[in-house]
């Protein structure tokens, strides 16, 4: 039987597979007897595209999930206290966001065991989607996931679709025409990636796909073979919820990833869509798609791909003595 340590410290080692922002895995944990600390790493925070820490810290809620699914699968009994935003800057890298306490070693979850394998072959595929629609039961059970992480998953109708793609047509026309966003772009994507960030050549697509929503364009091409088809069958969702303070963004990054690990296991595929809400004024569209019940956090792309065709590989990640500190 494994100690507290040695699982909380296997699980922090399970979070380096969570999704982040431009795969800037902005996030460090302290393993010290029984418990687990998050901390966000303001080094890795985007300054030009995420200025107020929104997608850095949707990206630490994402890792704080997969630590909290490592350790159901691990059997010991845990609390989360979640502490961003309680005064302090969002990405503060002394204050942790969230503190798990390991309590009770018990036996293995082979239901939560499987939710474990499910995080391990989760990735982004940005092929465009086959003609397969994600059907509505599936659809639910997303909108369900969302929910039972406290935040909320709207689906649009075809009306909003096509406001969406303005809207995101508007965002990247903005990030494209700012040197400085262009810049920080190109820190992050392209090339190999041998330090083990960033997005690497394998996973962006060589030539973007003509689709109603437009994915996100790196400014660079890839040898991603994205297929030739539409966006047609995919159904697009705008992630969101109550608040807009860091606390919600962490929230929503844990119901991101549950959102993703339902849509893995039902076989279909999630493509985050983040520029229309790291602009003011596309968030604030997105907000009025919305009906202004609620702040959004994330698009999501929801479709199926091509299962006669390997997707992408696996996005690289930081050796986990980068990020997992155990001590005495
Ligand atoms: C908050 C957030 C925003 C993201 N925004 C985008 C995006 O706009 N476009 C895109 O292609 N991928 C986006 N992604 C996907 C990341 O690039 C991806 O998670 C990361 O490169 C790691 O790869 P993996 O998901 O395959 O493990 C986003 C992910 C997160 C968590």
């Amino acid at each position: 039987m494994s100690t507290a340590t040695e699982t909380l410290a296997r699980a922090a080692d399970t979070a380096r597979l969570a999704p982040s922002v431009h795969n800037t895995q902005p996030w460090r944990w302290v393993v010290q007897g029984s418990s687990l600390s998050l901390y966000a790493v303001p080094g890795r925070q985007l300054r030009e595209q995420d200025p107020a820490g929104r997608l850095l810290l949707v990206s630490c809620g994402a890792a704080l999930h997969h630590a909290r699914v490592a350790l159901d699968a691990s059997g010991w009994t845990y609390d989360v206290a979640r502490s961003a935003g309680d005064g302090s800057t969002t990405a503060d890298d002394a204050t942790p966001l969230a503190v798990v306490h390991a309590s009770q070693a018990g036996p293995a979850d082979p239901g939560a065991m499987r939710r474990l394998q499910l995080l391990q072959v989760r990735r982004t595929d940005r092929r465009v989607v086959s003609d397969e629609p994600v059907s509505a039961a599936v659809r639910e059970a997303l909108v369900a996931a969302a929910g039972q992480e406290g935040s909320r998953l709207h689906l649009l109708t075809r009306d909003q679709v096509l406001q969406l793609a303005v809207v995101i047509e508007h965002a990247g026309d903005a990030e494209r025409h700012d040197e400085r966003m262009r810049a920080e772009t190109a820190e992050w994507v392209g090339g190999d990636r041998p330090s083990g960030t960033g997005l690497p050549d394998t996973v962006i697509p060589a030539e973007l796909p003509l689709t109603t929503v437009a994915e996100r364009d790196f400014g660079v091409s890839g040898n991603l073979p994205a297929g030739s088809g539409h966006d047609e069958a995919a159904a697009y969702a705008v992630l969101y919820g109550d608040g807009d303070e860091p606390s919600d963004w962490l929230r929503a990054g844990e119901a991101l990833s549950e959102i993703w690990l339902a849509a893995t296991e039902h076989g279909a595929a999630v493509l985050p869509l983040s520029s229309p809400v790291e602009l003011d004024f596309t968030r604030q569209a997105l907000r009025r798609m919305l009906g202004e019940v609620g702040y959004p956090y994330l698009v999501l792309r929801l479709g199926t791909t091509d299962p006669d065709h390997a997707g992408p590989a696996h996005t690289p990640r930081l050796p986990v003595e980068q990020v997992v500190e155990i001590l005495d």
